[in-house]
């Protein structure tokens, strides 16, 4: 059970900046369904069986499983909610289970149904009071012969998991936009469902929309589909309930090859479709590494500049922010992340948040891999650099040395706090050290095999360790030893058995820098000509504390950081700029805050205001800012700003 959590400060979401989250934990207390029709329940203390080991979720999945959602919904533009009728099929796993819990947050529950094989009864049904993060569980009593229960429900136009957007807020400026977010937990924001990694489901669908809009899910889906209001899914392999995923807008399509394709507002399809046309490749890499896609097609979506993260896996259809589209394909390993967690992540879930490493740091270990295949070791490397700088000053920066466990402690108080560069950064470098003792002859084939054994299904951190100890440590024992393990895994901090990624291009770059801040060497005398994106994140992230206004000023008028196009080089730029009390870059900081959704990037920017005496500045830039953000953004920076 969650306890009331103090509030605490955390390490950084991928590279965010620090957040203080505070909240109720979850309320045992049940309150009687308001309405009407229904007979309300009292409910059980809310299940906590012994196997029960996600405390994220009030669902009661040790005793009865969701196994299919079908949805039947009213996209509805104008109250900003989305309204209609889910059906749910569960195995019982417990035969006397005589009841089904489900999550639900901020939804609004019509009436509740039971089937029994023959007929549709209404049911009663309970509803817990509210808790801020979980929301509320929805308790359906079953009986012997239930089957199946279908609820009439709308989400509210406050759910966490929906951005909603009017069409000035859009690149066309002439149609709404509404898109999801489902991890980690705002899956129950729009649908009843068993909201834990640990439950897998099939899915179908049915949405209606304006006729000149296209619907898409995390699902199957025909690219050529007639733009008629009335869209249909089927996602036939089971997921769990985070990467249940819709976007719905005036979306255009450009296939890459015959299963692969871009979707986007017209204003960037083809550039999108051009930055990412290596895609295909870099499924063959993987698939070469780790065995066939399974899901299908695998499609591409560039979402509204607000999307709140780089990229998200949902199925069949990864999630981009557009700020990825670089002109250069320096930024695609986003892509190849996401397209990597359709092995890790999606086929092999985490089965609770505290084992995102799983996900997390396996991805951007295959990510690195199939960078390293596609474009050779020298960008992996420096890709690995970058990251392991990253993790540095956020280890650096750590308050609960739980926090940077793989394994993350019981008492997080937000599953956000697991998807921090431990689990991403320390996670694949757990990886890369069992890959050096193991050697990749070995290590690889491993891998795939683990893949396959645990393909659609959902595990512990102990149950890779035990299916490496099996498969693997077996047979090579004096490979690793337990102690290098339990330091990796349930140890703070990076162990000293780590790699130190060694590039020689980021130390070429490290000289130059050096040689322009001891004065040897003027900006505008550095020769970058063949420098990538990478080298100039190096430049500028490794920069010493304190440089000067004239510095500052010379690398400006030398490079025109200031305004960049790429959003990475920009908030680098930008980041340098606010600690250095750079005031030209002043106009184009507020800029890229008013246009820019990505959270990596901005959540830092507002703390990095906040931290260096520009507060009140940040609040009024969020002040116009806020409402064009996704509703999980607003969330962290209202934390960030107070
Ligand atoms: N699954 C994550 C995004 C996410 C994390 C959503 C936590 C909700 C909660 C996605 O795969 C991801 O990791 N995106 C990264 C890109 C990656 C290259 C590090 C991002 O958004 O920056
Ligand atoms: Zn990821």
């Amino acid at each position: 059970m969650i306890t009331k959590g103090i509030s605490v400060k955390h390490l950084k979401l991928i590279g965010a900046s620090l957040l203080i989250i505070g909240f109720a934990g979850c309320k045992d207390g049940t309150s009687a369904s308001s309405d009407n029709s229904a007979q309300a329940v009292k409910i059980s203390e809310i299940n906590q069986s012994p196997d029960k080991a996600d405390k994220f979720t009030y669902a009661n999945y040790g005793d009865v499983r969701m196994t299919h959602l079908d949805l039947n919904l009213d996209v509805n533009f104008d109250r900003k909610v989305l309204d209609g009728i889910a059906t749910i099929d569960f195995d019982r796993t417990d035969k006397t289970a005589s009841e089904l819990v489900l999550d639900t947050r901020k939804l609004k529950i019509e009436s509740v149904e039971v089937f029994d094989g023959t007929d549709w009864t209404k049911s009663s049904y309970g509803l817990s009071s509210e808790d801020d993060l979980l929301g509320q569980a929805l308790t359906i009593p079953l009986s012997s012969s239930t089957e199946k229960v279908r609820i009439d429900y709308e989400t509210s136009p406050e759910a966490e998991g929906l951005q909603w957007l009017s069409p000035d807020q859009t690149a066309g400026k002439e149609h709404p936009y509404m898109f999801s977010q489902g991890q980690p937990i705002h899956a129950r924001t729009m649908a009843p469902v068993q909201d834990t990694p640990a439950v897998r489901i099939t899915y179908s669908a049915t949405l209606r929309t304006p006729p000149e809009l296209i619907a898409l899910m995390s699902a199957d889906q025909d690219p050529n589909t007639p733009r008629d209001g009335e869209y249909s899914f089927d996602m036939p392999q089971p997921i769990p309930a985070y990467l249940l995923a819709f976007a719905v807008g005036d979306i255009d399509f450009k296939a890459i090859n015959d299963h692969i394709g871009v979707y986007s507002e017209s204003y960037i399809l083809e550039a999108s479709a051009e930055e990412f046309s290596e895609t295909p490749q870099m499924e063959v890499a993987n698939a070469e590494l780790y065995g066939p896609y399974r899901w299908g097609r695998y499609d591409l979506i560039v979402l509204p500049p607000s999307f709140p993260f780089g990229g998200m896996e949902n199925p069949r259809l990864s999630f981009l922010t557009p700020t990825l589209v670089a002109g250069d394909k320096s930024l695609t390993n986003v892509v190849a992340h996401e397209l990597a967690h359709s092995w890790s992540g999606n086929l092999v879930t985490n089965a609770t948040w505290r084992d995102a490493w799983l996900n997390e740091g396996f991805t951007s270990y295959v990510e690195n891999r199939v960078m390293e295949k596609l474009y050779g070791e020298r960008r992996a490397v420096m890709e690995q650099a970058l990251d392991m700088e990253g993790l540095k000053r956020d280890l650096g920066e750590a308050s609960r040395p739980e926090l940077t466990h793989l394994k993350m402690p019981e008492n997080i108080s937000h599953p956000d706090d697991a998807f921090t560069l431990v689990s991403y950064i320390k996670g694949a470098n757990f990886l890369f050290f069992l890959e050096d003792r193991f050697g990749r002859e070995h290590f690889d084939p491993f891998l795939k095999d683990y893949f396959d054994t645990y393909a659609f299904k959902s595990v512990t951190t102990e149950d890779f360790l035990n299916y490496m100890n099996d498969n693997l440590r077996n047979r090579f024992p004096d490979a690793v030893t337990d102690a290098e393990i339990n330091a990796w895994v349930y140890g703070p901090g990076l162990p000293d058995t780590a790699r130190d990624p060694k590039s020689d291009a980021f130390d070429q770059v490290s000289k130059i820098q050096g040689d322009w801040i001891s004065g040897k060497l003027a900006a505008a005398d550095i020769n970058t000509s063949e420098w990538s994106t990478h080298e100039w994140l190096h430049f500028l992230n490794s920069m010493p504390d304190g440089l000067s206004g004239p510095q500052m000023n010379e690398l400006d008028a030398a490079f025109n950081f200031t305004g960049t196009s790429n959003a990475e080089t920009a908030y680098a730029w930008y980041m340098q700029a606010i600690k250095n009390n750079y005031e030209p870059a002043n106009p184009a900081i507020k800029d890229f805050l008013m246009t820019v959704g990505r959270g990596k990037f901005i959540y830092r920017l507002y703390g990095a205001l906040n931290d260096n005496g520009k507060a009140d500045w940040a609040k009024d830039i969020y002040a116009s800012a806020r409402s064009g953000y996704h509703p999980i953004a607003q969330r962290r920076i209202d934390a960030i700003l107070n």
